[in-house]
């Protein structure tokens, strides 16, 4: 037979979990994504290639700072025709411009 006790403490449990759960799930909503714009998909699939697209994500910044970034992924390996590295610099500078 189950004792009240343990009834009880299962419920507590349960809350517990269930609270939990609860303030967890708009941390994950919250997880930085791409804004929505021409290119995205080109942008996530260039950029994300290496790291999170997050790390993209949440850096803001002027043209001229995505432009030095871009040229720092260019030594770590990136490789981009020019027409690519333009749409991206453009979304870039549009969607994730310096605050
Ligand atoms: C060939 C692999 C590669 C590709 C492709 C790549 N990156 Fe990176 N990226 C790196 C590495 C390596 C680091 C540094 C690693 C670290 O700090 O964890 C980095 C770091 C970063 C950082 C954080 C450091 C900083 O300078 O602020 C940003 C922002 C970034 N990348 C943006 C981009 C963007 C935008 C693109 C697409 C144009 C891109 N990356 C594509 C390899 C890559």
């Amino acid at each position: 037979m189950m004792t009240l006790g343990f009834v009880k403490a299962c419920v507590v449990c349960l809350a517990i979990v269930a609270a939990t759960l609860l303030a967890i799930t708009p941390l994950r909503a919250q997880y930085p994504k791409l804004p929505d714009g021409p290119n995205r998909e080109l942008v996530e699939a260039v950029c994300g290639s290496c790291h999170d697209i997050e790390m993209v994500a949440i850096g803001r910044r002027s043209e001229e700072r995505w432009s030095l970034t871009m040229d720092e992924m260019v030594g770590y390996g990136l490789r981009i025709t020019p027409a690519d590295r333009a749409l991206i610099l453009r979304y870039l500078a549009t969607y994730l411009p310096a605050k």
